[in-house]
């Protein structure tokens, strides 16, 4: 699959490199003249973002016209100018980024694990869980089965409104990551009895 990776920082090499490994061809859109996000994302078959939830909004505006009916991921964590949740509890990023392009089948994926984590989906041999939500229901198993190549478990969370508990979730892993000092080599994993 031709796959446009929005962001080429810590998350967007991380899960360039597990999808190459995995035999999709990767490229890049950042802020660089010759990577400009508009024309990777028009060159792919689906668009993963990965910038700072800042930057979601200028994102937003140059892939509007380009990803119609084409799988977009987001990765973002929604964080504020001060490291808080900036939005949630009655919707969430992913929702409003579904909203701003409605054409869309937005799946909120992958926010829930540190990029350091992201190219393997593994810890050591310890497979990590991929939560997964979105509306469409072909558009979340396409991405499930993309989350599976690179070595994750994927966990289908329903839909995009499960955004909701997903974004908080990958702000008690920075806190957890950082403010208890665990660092980044941690991640979530779904226990099935
Ligand atoms: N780091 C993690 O462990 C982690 C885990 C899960 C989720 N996330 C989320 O994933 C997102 C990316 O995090 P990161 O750690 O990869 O950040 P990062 O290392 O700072 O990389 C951000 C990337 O976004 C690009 N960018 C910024 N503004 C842009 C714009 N207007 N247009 C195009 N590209 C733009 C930057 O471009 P340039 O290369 O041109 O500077 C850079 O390549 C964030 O929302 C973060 O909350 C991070």
């Amino acid at each position: 699959m031709k796959i446009a990776i929005i962001g080429k920082g810590h998350v967007g090499s991380a899960l360039g490199a597990g999808l190459t490994r995995a035999g999709h061809d990767v490229k890049y859109g950042h802020r660089a003249p010759n990577a400009r996000p508009h024309k990777v994302a028009e060159w792919g078959e689906l668009v993963i973002i990965a910038v700072p939830y800042n930057q979601l909004g200028n994102v937003t505006i140059e892939l509007k016209d380009v990803v119609d009916d084409k799988i977009v991921i987001d990765v973002t964590n929604c964080l504020d100018p001060h490291g808080e949740l900036a939005i949630g509890f009655s919707t969430s990023g992913a929702e409003q980024l579904q909203k701003a392009l409605p054409l869309a089948k937005v799946v909120k994926a992958f926010n829930t694990v540190f990029a350091q984590n992201q190219s393997t989906g593994c810890i050591g041999e310890t497979r990590l869980s991929a939560f997964v939500a979105g509306d469409d229901v072909d558009a979340k198993q396409s991405v499930m089965s993309l989350a599976t190549e690179i070595g994750f478990e994927p966990v289908d969370c329903g839909p995009l409104t499960s955004a909701r508990f997903l974004e908080p979730m990958g702000m008690q892993l920075i806190q957890l990551g950082y403010g208890m000092q665990m660092g980044p080599s941690i991640g979530y994993r779904l226990i099935r009895g």
